[in-house]
């Protein structure tokens, strides 16, 4: 499923993106507030690309995961996804990181709104959940410009270097402006 946007493609991860996947997922900056950690080797890393990999040839699908390339460079800029509920439920949840040297130029937010729409446009999910650490000023900041509602604040769920972390729960249903 190869998405693009104004400036990034969204291609789904392949086994060629475990050095990028390695190198964001081992930045300190992007590990800040995620809960899963700096990985210790490439074979962490490899491991968990595997999984991802493996998700595309489930059916129905549970979980799109993207590498961003931007188009003007062909430079890989960053890692996104969306996880799906069963059908019941029609509910997403996204997540992003955009590598360092590229925060800032309103990437994440053009990818979120690119997102938003596949789920709601061509999966015709009913809502579009994300979560985020209490403390992530810049990633509320793009929750809030995608047009999602703070719905509420989930004590000490996240385990991030050794502690519990607070969580604000963000959502948008099909049917809010985006
Ligand atoms: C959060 C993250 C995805 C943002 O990516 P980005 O491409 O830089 O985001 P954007 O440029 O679209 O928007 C960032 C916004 O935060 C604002 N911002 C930057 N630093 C800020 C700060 N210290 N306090 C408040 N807002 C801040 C920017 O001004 C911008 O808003 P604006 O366009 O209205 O000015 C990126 O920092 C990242 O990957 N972080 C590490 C991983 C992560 O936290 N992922 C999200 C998990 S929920």
């Amino acid at each position: 499923m190869q998405l693009s946007s104004q400036r990034l493609n969204l291609n789904e991860i392949t086994i060629d993106d475990l050095l990028f996947l390695h190198e964001i997922n081992s930045c300190p900056e992007v590990d800040e507030f995620n809960t899963l950690g700096i990985p210790e080797n490439r074979t962490q890393t490899k491991t968990h690309l595997n999984k991802l990999i493996d998700a595309q040839s489930v059916n129905p699908r549970g979980s799109y995961n993207w590498i961003l390339t931007e188009k003007i460079s062909n430079e890989k800029i960053g890692v996104v996804g969306l996880n799906v509920s069963n059908n019941r439920f029609k509910l997403g949840e996204i997540y992003y990181n955009i590598h360092p040297k590229h925060w800032g130029n309103g990437f994440a937010t053009e990818v979120g709104l690119c997102i938003i729409k596949f789920g709601f446009e061509v999966l015709k999910l009913h809502k579009i959940e994300a979560g985020v650490q209490t403390q992530n000023t810049k990633s509320i900041k793009v929750l809030e410009k995608l047009g999602m509602t703070r719905e509420g604040l989930r004590r000490k769920i996240l385990p991030i270097r050794g502690e519990w972390k607070d969580n604000y729960h963000y959502a948008i249903v099909e049917d809010d402006p985006l």
